[in-house]
């Protein structure tokens, strides 16, 4: 009886283990190979983010053990938005079924099967993603941090013309991606920033958090890090940089292990035709809290009432927290209190951030009360924590302090009744 019980199981298990090469065993060739172009290439090229090119079979079989193990533990790729929450562009998840594609071929042996599968190599765009750009602009000379994880460093770039400028899109590349983690860009409209720079010694001045003045609606202009790809944004809306504003370009440099010289440039993309809409940035934010030292799951609450005549669309949205953050999460609830997801994060990583364009714009009309929710571990357990012996940390621009904040790109649906609408068009 036993004996045949382990007869039955042990032809179950061959036929098991047979049916996925009945049916298909996946190859490189045929489906990973595509899946890795759409979903990997973008920072596993020559020259970019990435540690190493998975460009062919070669590369792939020669890294399978650690896709494995990135993979399953979901740490690749970094695309951290939880999928359902929200609907965005350009996304480079994988779905659970690529995802499973991947497993179920390194667990069979990485197999290549036939080169005559394989999809057409992505021609590579050159050095910028989309194209030459109508203006770029860079740092005025070269920039070596010093060696350590982090220095935050300001750098003011002018605007080169002498027009109000809109733009549409705009690309970053930084000089030494080996060091450059993220860059954000703000519009100084009032030349706000001089005075910082001249106070510190060298190029750009030290800055975390923010440019070191305060933000109004129109002082952001986008940001990048590892993975942000370059896109449009919608016909006719342009962000504003006014004649003699300036271009602060904050970079975040990780010099952990060398360091070197760096010169980041920005490629910048105007709009082609009339400009129907400028792009402001919205700022949901709490800045009046204490996390307590020691609290592993303290939650932060923040909200944004969307005024009178100020309906809007919101275009983008950008989470931002420092090292103690966990999760993060954006929702609109509107007069009626129906909610719309915004964004879920819910493995918070301060290295991976960005702005997160949604497929359809999603309308605020007035009174829609936009929702964010932020988790902090201020815990000693938090490996991330910077703080040791732990403390109370509340908000501030420094590495220890803490936000809980997310900037929505938004088009105004009756830009002209704007004080700062101001345009010089
Ligand atoms: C947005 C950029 C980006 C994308 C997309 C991306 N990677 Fe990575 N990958 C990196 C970077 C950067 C590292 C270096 C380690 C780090 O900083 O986390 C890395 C490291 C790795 C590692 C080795 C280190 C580890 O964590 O085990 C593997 C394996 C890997 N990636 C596989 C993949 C696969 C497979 C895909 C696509 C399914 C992918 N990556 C997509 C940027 C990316």
């Amino acid at each position: 009886m036993l004996s045949k019980m382990v007869q039955r199981n042990a032809l179950a298990l061959v036929l098991l283990w047979s049916v996925p090469s009945l049916l298909g065993q996946p190859t490189y060739s045929r489906e990973v190979s595509r899946i890795i172009q759409s979903k990997c290439q973008i920072c596993h090229r020559p020259n970019d983010i990435a540690p190493f090119p998975l460009m062919s079979y070669q590369d792939a079989s020669t890294w399978a053990e650690d896709i494995q193990r990135a993979v399953a533990e979901r740490r690749m790729p970094p695309w951290k938005p939880v999928p359902g929450y929200g609907e965005f562009r350009d996304s480079y998840g994988l779905t659970e079924e690529e995802r499973q594609t991947i497993l179920s071929w390194v667990h069979a042996g990485a197999p290549e099967g036939d080169p005559g599968d394989l999809p057409e190599p992505v021609v590579s765009s050159g050095e910028w993603q989309l194209g030459e750009p109508d203006l770029v602009v860079e740092m005025k000379e070269p920039y070596t941090p010093p060696r350590g994880k982090d220095t935050y460093r300001c750098f003011i770039v002018s605007n080169p013309s002498q027009e109000t400028l809109y733009v549409n899109a705009f690309d970053v590349r930084p000089g030494d991606r080996q060091i450059v983690h993220h860059v954000i860009l703000y519009i100084d409209e009032k030349g706000l920033a001089e005075r910082l720079d001249q106070r510190d010694e060298g190029p750009g001045y030290n800055c975390f958090g923010g440019p070191g003045f305060e933000l109004s609606f129109s002082s952001m202009l986008g940001g990048w890090a590892p993975g942000t790809i370059a896109r449009r944004l919608p016909e006719g809306i342009g962000i504003q940089i006014p004649r003699g504003g300036r271009l602060i370009m904050q970079v975040h440099y990780y010099a952990a292990g060398r360091t070197s010289e760096d010169q980041t440039k920005v490629g910048l993309y105007l709009t082609k035709g009339p400009v129907e809409r400028r792009l402001f940035y919205i700022p949901v934010v709490n800045t009046r809290f204490e996390i307590p030292a020691g609290n592993s799951n303290y939650e932060v609450r923040a909200n944004f009432m969307v005024p009178p005549l100020l309906d809007a669309k919101v275009i983008q949205v950008f989470p931002h927290m420092h090292l103690l953050g966990k999760k993060i999460q954006l929702d609109y609830v509107d007069l009626r209190r129906n909610t719309r997801p915004g964004i879920l994060i819910d493995d918070w990583d301060f290295n991976w951030q960005g702005f997160y364009t949604y497929k359809e714009a999603i309308a605020v009309p007035a009174f829609t009360d936009i929702r964010l929710r932020c988790v902090f571990d201020n815990s000693a357990n938090n490996p991330r924590n910077p703080s040791n012996p732990v403390r109370n940390v509340g908000w501030g621009e420094g590495t220890e302090d803490e936000m809980c904040l997310a900037f929505l790109g938004v088009t105004f649906d009756r830009e002209n009744l704007l004080p700062f609408s101001g345009s010089q068009r």
